[in-house]
């Protein structure tokens, strides 16, 4: 694929059977080097404010935040789909907050287009995203475990796992293709509802837990690089232990600078001979 990721990029994909790429970012130097990796789609989500601001939750991220990391990670990005995540109550309280708060994450932070959780029983969502589409702004859905809503799903747990709940998911699948979403993503989920959805879909499906079967995958960034030595969940394969590596170079630094091994003669500047023997006499009086 030669330039820009476009949202008709990624339909082309699905129809022919090639697997669309996501990650999340919430720096510029990590998007230039995802984007530079080929990557279709880049998100700055709001699991930033568990993994890089030290949040209990993603609960607590703000508007202002999210348009503070998605305005350095778009400075990064030259050719992934970048999409900017709705945080908690940017798009819950009414459709006009929810038109106006994803007009600014692509005005203000430069995004080709938004996320938004929830869905299945949640009216709130649904009507965000209609009202968000009419608007022109591109807008994708996130259906299973939803992070900000995880206690009214009863938490952190796989979801659909009842024939009735997997039906209710499909459903809710289809209202937000209706409702004018251009992709979903389906966060912890059996293989089966992964699939079940993606079939009965024309959008494409980006699975996070949900089994091979979707059309394209996302992990977030921090989970993918192992940085946290914490335990993470099934659904997460770290292709990288980056935790063990800063904590090694870290302490690296630390003895080398305690044993006087850091700054060597190789990381350090000289005066020129002559400049410095005028400023000894300079210094003598
Ligand atoms: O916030 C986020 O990182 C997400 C991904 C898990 C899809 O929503």
């Amino acid at each position: 694929m030669a330039g820009q990721v476009t949202i008709p990029d990624l339909l082309k994909k699905r129809q022919a059977g090639s697997k669309i790429t996501m990650l999340t970012a919430a720096d510029c130097p990590t998007a230039r080097l995802i984007d530079g990796a080929g990557v279709d789609i880049i998100l700055v989500g709001d699991s930033l404010g568990m993994a890089t601001l030290g949040y209990p939750s993603t609960v607590q991220v703000t508007m202002r935040e999210m348009l503070h990391h998605a305005k350095a990670v778009r400075r990064g990005v030259r050719r992934a789909l970048l999409i900017g995540d709705m945080p908690f109550m940017s798009f819950n309280r009414s459709v006009d907050d929810a038109v106006r708060n994803a007009g600014r994450f692509l005005k203000e932070a430069g995004c080709d287009a938004v996320k938004v959780e929830g869905g299945q029983g949640s009216l709130e969502s649904l009507e965000a995203v209609k009202g968000i589409h009419r608007a022109g702004i591109p807008v994708m859905g996130h259906l299973g475990l939803t992070p900000q809503t995880a206690v009214q799903v009863g938490g952190f747990k796989v979801q659909g796992r009842t024939a009735e709940a997997a039906a209710a998911l499909v459903a809710a699948a289809r209202q937000l293709e209706q409702a004018g979403c251009f992709g979903v993503v389906l966060e912890c989920l059996p293989v089966e509802v992964g699939r079940a959805v993606t079939e009965r879909l024309s959008i494409p499906t980006i699975g996070i837990g949900a089994g091979p079967d979707c059309d394209g995958q996302v992990l977030v960034t921090h989970d993918l690089l192992g940085m946290s030595p914490d335990a993470v969940p099934r659904f997460v394969r770290a292709f990288a232990r980056l935790h063990e590596t800063i904590a090694r170079a870290a302490g690296d630094y630390r003895s080398a600078v305690e044993n006087g091994g850091f700054p060597g003669a190789e990381e350090s500047y000289r005066m020129p001979p002559e400049e410095l023997k005028k400023l000894e006499g300079l210094l003598r009086g």
